[in-house]
Parts: C-alpha cells; sequence; structure tokens
C-alpha cells in the first residue's frame, strides 16, 4: 500500500508535480494604476493605497501562514497599505457570517477568503463578486495554474477568484506512542474503516481517546472522508451531480461507520475549533484526529518531528485520493480600494508570494511550475503532497466549499451537528442530509 506516513529518515520521495506550461514567474507588485496592455477601465484598476483583507486565519499556526504572505505583500507593494480584518473562527465559521452581512450590506471588503469551487456560486449568483479572467491574462495565471485547478475555477467562461495554495483534507494525524501503547504497530497503517475501527476500539481498552472531534465544520469534515473510504471517489463524486443519491445504501453505510466513529471521540471537544481538538494528539492523550493539512503548521509551530512526534496517513480507505481545497481571494462588487486588491491578488498569485505562504501554512502551491530546487525547501511532508496531486483522484471537499454552495455546506453542517449531538436518529440524519442536498443535478 502506498503511504503518505512521515517515518524518521525516509528520505524524500521523488517529485512529480505536473508542470503546465511554461508559467511566467509574476512578481510585479500590480499597483500601478495603469499596467501595460490594460484599460483602466478594468475593474481591477483604482485606488491601490490600502487594502482590506477578510480571512479566518486569525490566530495560532494560521496567523502565521497570513504573516509570512504579509511580509512579501509589504516588500512587493511598498505604497499599499495592508489591513488586517481577520476573524477569529476555523474554517470560517464566523468570516463567513460577517462577510454575507457585509456583503449584503453593501460594504465589502477589498478582498476576501472563500474557496475555489462550488462556494464561489453564492457569490457568483448575488452578483457580489467581479469576473477578473482578464486578470489572469494580465498576470499570467492560465500558465502558472495546473488545468484541474483552473477547470475548478471557471465558471461559465469566466473565473472570479486567485488561489493562494491548495490543501488537502482527508488526512490523519496521529500520535504514535499513543498508538503503541496500545500494542499496535504506528507504521501499519488500517486499509479501512473496518480495520481503523478495530485499532480503536484496542486503544480505547487501553484507556486513551482514540479519536478527537471538534466543532459542526470539523466534523462534517470527518464525515466526508469516511463518504470518500466507503463510497469511493467515482461514487462520492456522484453526490453533487444526483447521480449518487444521498439516500442510498451506500451511504447509510458511511453514516454507520461515521457514528460509530463519534463513540470514539470526547464529547466535550464538540465546541472547540481545530487546533484544541489536534493538540491532545500533539500532546499523547489521543490518538489520531482527521484535519486538513493546515495541521502540519501547528505541529512545526510546536517543534515536534514528524515521524517522531507524529505521523500522517490518508483516511484509511481513501488512499490514492486527493480531498482537495484551495483558499482563493475574489475582487468584491464595489471594492472601495480595487487598485489594492490587484495588488494583493498580484502578490499571492506570485512565486515568492506561495512559496512564502505556503512553507507556513502547511499547504501547496497551487502554482505548478515551482523549479525542483524552490520544490526542495518545502517539508517532506509538502513534497509527498505535491507529488500525491500530480498523481491521485482529486474530488472536492464539501466542508472547505469545493463541492457544494455555501447554503448546501451549511445545512450539511446544521444535520451533522445534530447528529453528532444525539439530536437524530441515524434514519433522521440521513433524511436531513437528503433535505440539505435537494436541488443537486437539476
Ligand atoms: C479552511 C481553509 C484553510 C484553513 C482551515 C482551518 O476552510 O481553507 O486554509 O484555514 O479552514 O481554519
Amino acid at each position: 500500500m502506498r503511504r503518505i506516513v512521515a517515518l524518521a529518515g525516509v528520505a524524500a520521495l521523488s517529485l512529480s508535480l505536473t508542470a503546465c506550461g511554461g508559467g511566467d514567474d509574476n512578481q510585479s507588485s500590480g499597483t500601478t494604476e495603469e499596467g501595460e496592455g490594460t484599460s483602466a477601465s478594468q475593474p481591477w484598476e483604482g485606488d491601490a493605497s490600502e487594502v482590506s483583507v477578510t480571512t479566518w486565519w486569525e490566530a495560532g499556526s494560521e496567523k502565521l501562514g497570513l504573516e509570512a504572505l504579509v511580509e512579501v505583500f509589504n516588500e512587493q507593494n511598498p505604497d499599499t497599505e495592508f489591513i488586517n480584518a481577520a476573524l477569529a473562527g476555523g474554517g470560517g465559521s464566523q468570516a463567513k457570517q460577517k462577510l454575507a452581512a457585509d456583503l449584503a450590506a453593501q460594504n465589502p471588503p477589498d478582498t476576501f477568503q472563500a474557496h475555489a469551487g462550488a462556494e464561489l456560486t453564492d457569490y457568483i449568483d448575488a452578483a457580489q463578486i467581479v469576473d477578473i479572467s482578464g486578470l489572469y491574462d494580465e498576470l499570467k495565471l492560465r500558465d502558472a495554474f495546473p488545468d484541474s485547478l483552473i477547470d475548478r475555477l471557471t465558471v461559465d467562461g469566466a473565473i472570479y477568484s486567485v488561489p493562494s495554495n491548495i490543501h488537502r483534507a482527508n488526512v490523519v494525524w496521529a500520535n504514535p506512542a499513543v498508538i503503541e501503547e496500545a500494542g499496535l504497530d504506528p507504521s501499519q497503517v488500517p486499509a479501512d474503516m473496518d480495520a481503523w475501527i478495530a485499532d480503536m476500539e484496542k486503544i480505547k481498552a487501553a484507556g486513551k481517546t482514540p479519536l478527537t472531534l471538534g466543532m459542526a465544520w470539523t466534523q462534517t469534515q470527518l464525515l466526508e472522508t469516511v463518504l470518500i473510504a466507503d463510497l469511493g471517489a467515482d461514487a462520492y463524486n456522484g453526490l453533487f451531480d444526483g447521480s449518487t443519491a444521498w439516500d442510498s445504501d451506500e451511504v447509510k453505510t458511511a453514516l454507520g461507520h461515521f457514528e460509530k466513529l463519534l463513540t470514539f471521540t470526547d464529547s466535550s471537544l464538540y465546541s472547540e475549533d481545530w487546533e484544541p481538538a489536534m493538540q491532545l494528539v500533539v500532546d499523547g492523550k489521543a490518538a489520531y484526529n482527521v484535519m486538513g493539512d493546515w495541521a502540519i503548521a501547528s505541529f512545526d509551530s510546536q517543534n515536534k518531528e514528524a515521524g517522531k512526534d507524529y505521523i500522517y496517513f490518508p483516511v484509511p480507505g481513501t488512499d490514492g485520493v486527493f480531498d482537495f481545497l484551495a483558499d482563493s481571494f475574489t475582487l468584491p462588487d464595489g471594492a472601495p480600494h480595487p487598485g489594492g486588491t490587484k495588488a494583493w491578488l498580484s502578490t499571492i498569485s506570485s512565486k515568492e508570494g506561495q512559496i512564502a505562504f505556503n512553507k507556513v501554512k502547511g499547504s501547496i502551491p497551487a502554482r505548478s511550475d515551482l523549479s525542483d530546487d524552490e520544490k526542495a525547501e518545502f517539508s517532506e511532508y509538502q513534497q509527498n503532497a505535491m507529488e500525491s496531486f500530480g498523481q491521485d483522484t482529486i474530488v472536492s471537499s464539501i466542508a472547505h466549499g469545493a463541492a457544494l454552495p455555501v447554503k448546501m455546506s451549511n445545512a450539511i453542517n446544521d444535520a451533522v451537528a445534530k447528529f453528532v449531538e444525539g439530536g437524530s436518529s441515524l434514519d433522521e440524519f440521513q433524511a436531513e442530509l437528503v433535505d440539505a442536498t435537494s436541488g443537486l443535478g437539476q
């Protein structure tokens, strides 16, 4: 079985991220109002004195990633002031609500963090964000990003955001000492959900928490990885175009596994964000947490060593599948400083910006034109993730906006949280998921 477990002494694998086309190394500041070949009437031309940037990279290791990006921004754009409008709450749990209110009140920030994929359709349908495909031409981004990403960004021939990074959501982060204490070999990755559950029984019997789980969006993220494991990539994709029924028996099997996994968790963490839930794994109080690879930034910031203090592997049953999400920044309609937005989009898409940011954030650059030397600056985990993204089957994350519009993801979060808290039976839960996604494939 191919694994992405990092064990001490294992050499970095050779890299195979597919490069698509030449790709210029764009490092331009983009702050001028009349860039070469552009017309002053473009929506991204105008006031560049400042840029207010809404993200949810407000605390902990995620804040460190943003800071690394802002450092490059300040170097590239000395005349544009960066205004940090970050709001606490992993997964955008609070930022998205505030953003929706600001956009509805026609009081947009200059740019905001969103996810590439279906999440953008809510903003596009409400005409709250602007087509920036012309900026892609100006900054030569079509050659810089892989086709698989450009496809996910394109809606009816238009592109509405610029990605800063690519994250993988189907990763288990584990404490090898806790696994060993239960008499298990941490280098033996369970092959599927049933094998993983059997291991958790042993860890529970040894007196440790097998799995930690936090607030609603982290619960949805766990569920989506169980769906991928049990349905496989094709049937999982079918959940979003109507070709796999949410009320099918396969989905019921996955919900049953999810219900079983909950029995290994500590319910006192259900209101916590991802980082406190992960901390029990860091501290050797729990064995596993399923989280996106922003988690590696948390381990790094606490000087933990991959292969020794922690290990990682694809959620059992999802090997060879890359559960994809990408943070992507927009130009809102009516942004007060569109020239500042252009400067931000220029920095986040530049090689320098993507390398500085992603090295700290745990993700991989969205650009596919890094040299071998540039790739070698990344951690072993990230080099493996680059390779996986180039060769695995890519599916879209529900919890992080790639698969479904915001309204549907929110409705799924509500149904999942209710089930996790014991407010619905498994049948009721499945019926609520059917309701949450009604209208798909039409
Ligand atoms: C995701 C986002 C990641 C990370 C994560 C946890 O939605 O794409 O970059 O911020 O939430 O907060």
